[in-house]
């Protein structure tokens, strides 16, 4: 059977790393390597981030949503990251390398890009006023 976990918490920036070490203690199970956990973390700060900087405008009223699964063959965990903000107009622009809708804020616009790079799926539905759901995968400990 696959196992579920679900929590939602505040967007609060100091929530960022409750997310990253609830889900890298649920993918514990998974015997991960320390590489493949460490990516998986990066990816999910870097959801949350997004959710709490642009979903919410740092609204801390505000929750976002996460799930984590992991499948029945235990070889993969699937996280989702979801916020009910501001939604992306255009989620193909959003997710080019370097575009960032908050220059000012010294972003960078690699956050899509990374999630990409270090998960084996990033796939992004949103919709503008309404929110934004981040599902990513990636496979642990195939055959070498
Ligand atoms: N949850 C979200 N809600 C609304 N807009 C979002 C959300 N996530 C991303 N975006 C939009 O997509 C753009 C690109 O996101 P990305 O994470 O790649 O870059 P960034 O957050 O701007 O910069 P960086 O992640 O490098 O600090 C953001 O600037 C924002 O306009
Ligand atoms: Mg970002």
């Amino acid at each position: 059977m696959s196992n579920i976990m679900e929590v939602k918490f505040s967007a609060k920036s100091e929530n960022e790393s409750l997310a990253r070490v609830i889900v890298a203690s649920f993918a514990a199970k998974l015997d991960p390597t320390i590489d493949e956990l460490a990516d998986i973390k990066t990816a999910v700060s870097e959801a949350v981030t997004n959710a709490i900087i642009h979903g919410y405008d740092e609204d801390e009223s505000k929750f976002v949503y996460l799930r984590c699964e992991i499948n029945e063959n235990e070889d993969e965990v699937k996280i989702v990251v979801e916020d009910r903000g501001n939604g992306i107009e255009d989620v193909q622009m959003a997710m080019q390398p370097l575009y960032t809708s908050k220059p000012e804020l010294e972003r960078s616009g690699m956050g899509f890009t990374v999630m990409e790079s270090f998960m084996d799926g990033v796939t992004v539905s949103s919709i503008k006023n309404d929110g934004t759901k981040i599902v990513m995968t990636k496979k642990i400990n195939l055959p070498k």
